[in-house]
């Protein structure tokens, strides 16, 4: 029977509110008017048995960095250190910092706290076993990229000096490339959060698609072959959540679409 409702112990219940603006001012860290924003943060802490909880943080915004990234930071460094997250870069070149920021899966160094309105409620990218807090056990996700064989494969003689590209040729890369495999796209995605030990998902599609259309790439029908299935391919539906989500801009489903139309040519 389907069941519709959580179990008990997953259920993000109320979590502890830390010592406010008040308490921090009073060793004078800020003398202007107080601008104050509440983060909702998701705490979870699978060794010590207990469900979830969301806890409150308020940081004075006069005193704190822009970005979600800083925030947490702030709140990590002075307030609660046991608060735990991914964080590398700070530029969104790592996407180590994706995660569910006020419904959107997004990069936290990326995101303006100003962009939103009223309190910013963070959780880790959804539909994903939690790690510890913010942090989901990305284990699949990249088992599933290594599976794509994300490098250039041929078969000819390697030349003495470099893999020649045209400029057209290279120019296909574009939109591509600049994938950070964050998650975000695939984690937004509901094809795979119902299949994601089968569905390949948007992200590694993306990136299965980067290496089909590579000129110098030689193993195009192997890695086609690779793909065609039920469940790594076509349980993608265009819902388009992965395009609408990508903090980098990409496009997966189209990306996706392309590879299927490839399918098809490769038939005729
Ligand atoms: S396509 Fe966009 S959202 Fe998906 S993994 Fe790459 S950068 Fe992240
Ligand atoms: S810290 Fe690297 S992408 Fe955000």
């Amino acid at each position: 029977m389907v069941q519709l409702r959580l179990p008990k112990n997953s259920r993000v219940g109320k979590g502890k509110k830390w010592p406010q603006l008040k308490d921090m001012s009073e060793a004078g860290r800020s003398k202007r008017k107080a601008d104050l924003k509440e983060f909702h943060v998701y705490r979870y802490d699978p060794e010590k048995g207990e469900p979830p909880r969301l806890d409150i943080y308020t940081l004075d915004l006069n005193d704190c960095g822009p970005m979600v990234l800083d925030a947490l930071l702030k709140i990590k460094n002075e307030i609660d250190p046991t608060l735990t997250f991914r964080r590398s870069c700070r530029e969104g070149v790592c996407g180590s910092c994706a995660m569910n920021i006020k419904g959107l899966n997004t990069l936290a160094c990326t995101t303006s706290i100003s962009d939103f309105k009223g309190h910013i409620g963070i959780y880790p990218l959804p539909h994903l076993s939690v790690v510890k807090d913010l942090v989901p056990d990305m284990s699949d996700f990249f088992a599933q990229h290594a599976n794509i064989t994300p490098f250039l494969r041929t078969e000819t003689p390697e030349p003495q000096h470099e893999w020649r590209q045209s400029r057209e040729e290279r120019a296909q890369l574009d939109g591509l490339y600049e994938c950070i495999l964050c998650g975000a796209c695939s984690t937004a995605c509901p094809s795979y959060w119902w299949n994601g030990d089968r569905y390949l998902g948007p992200a590694v599609l993306l990136q299965a698609y980067r290496w089909l259309i590579d000129s110098r790439d030689e193993l195009k029908g192997q890695r086609l072959d690779r793909i065609e299935d039920p469940f790594r391919l076509y349980r993608c539906h265009t819902i388009l959540n992965c395009t609408k989500t990508c903090p980098k801009g990409l496009n997966p489903a189209k990306a996706i679409s392309e590879i299927k139309k490839m399918m098809i040519e490769r038939q005729t």
